[in-house]
């Protein structure tokens, strides 16, 4: 099939989407939103007074979902901070960097601003752009999950949690035995928004492992 014709189908399919017709109705910018609102209020890993960091945070749905939990009474309690590589229009309460978290001035940018304090929550949806070369996509795949496994290690407090969104798949064996051994606890979520057919799954990691850190 030509890849306009699939472009074509992709988004008709997409148009006609319960979860992407559910957004717009109600205002979060990605069905991904869905999915991550699912996690986090079955697994309660959101509570005001948090410090929480979004890896790959546009177009914002996930930010959306993080800063209604951080609001009570209207009023901002906790630190939302997110990143990416393409612009983000401002969520409210939600501190955008926009930048490559790859590139070691952005991520000095981005430490700097949690003023030393260790995180509660880390979520990462960070995926790269597609190229359609299936190795290659699942090869940059897995090196921006490594590194978003890295900074959480390094930044979450000793009880601290993990979110990441992964793709199953070359690489996903090994990722596992990383996230494992860097966490006392791996969980598997799939969300009712992601698509049976989609290889995605969601990893939620509790707690660092002592000495991982160093
Ligand atoms: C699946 S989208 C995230 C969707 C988001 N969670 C939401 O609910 O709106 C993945 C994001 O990762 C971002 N990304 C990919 N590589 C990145 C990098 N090196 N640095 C920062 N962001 C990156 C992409 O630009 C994209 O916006």
């Amino acid at each position: 099939m030509k890849r306009s014709a699939k472009t074509h189908i992709w988004h008709q399919r997409h148009a006609n989407d319960f979860y992407v017709q559910k957004a717009t109705k109600e205002g979060y910018r990605s069905r991904a939103a869905f999915k991550l609102m699912e996690i986090v209020d079955r697994d309660r890993l959101v509570h005001a007074g948090m410090r929480i960091v979004d890896l790959g945070s546009a177009p914002g749905g996930w930010c959306q979902i993080v800063s209604e939990r951080l609001h009570t009474d209207g009023r901002l309690n906790g630190h939302l901070l997110a990143i990416d590589i393409l612009p983000m229009v401002p969520v409210k309460g939600v501190e955008f960097l926009h930048g490559d978290f790859t590139d070691d001035a952005v991520l000095a940018d981005f430490v700097a601003r949690l003023d030393g304090h260790p995180l509660d929550l880390v979520l990462s949806d960070i995926a790269p752009n597609l190229s359609g070369i299936l190795m290659t996509d699942q090869a940059r795949a897995y090196d921006l999950a490594e590194m978003a496994l890295a900074f959480a290690v390094q930044r979450l407090r000793p009880e601290g949690v993990f979110l990441i969104k992964v793709f199953q798949g070359a690489g996903f064996e090994v990722f596992l035995r990383q996230i494992r051994a860097a966490f006392k606890t791996v969980t598997t979520r799939k969300p009712k928004a992601s698509r049976d057919e989609s290889t995605e799954v969601y990893l939620l990691a509790r707690g660092v492992r002592e000495g991982v850190s160093d």
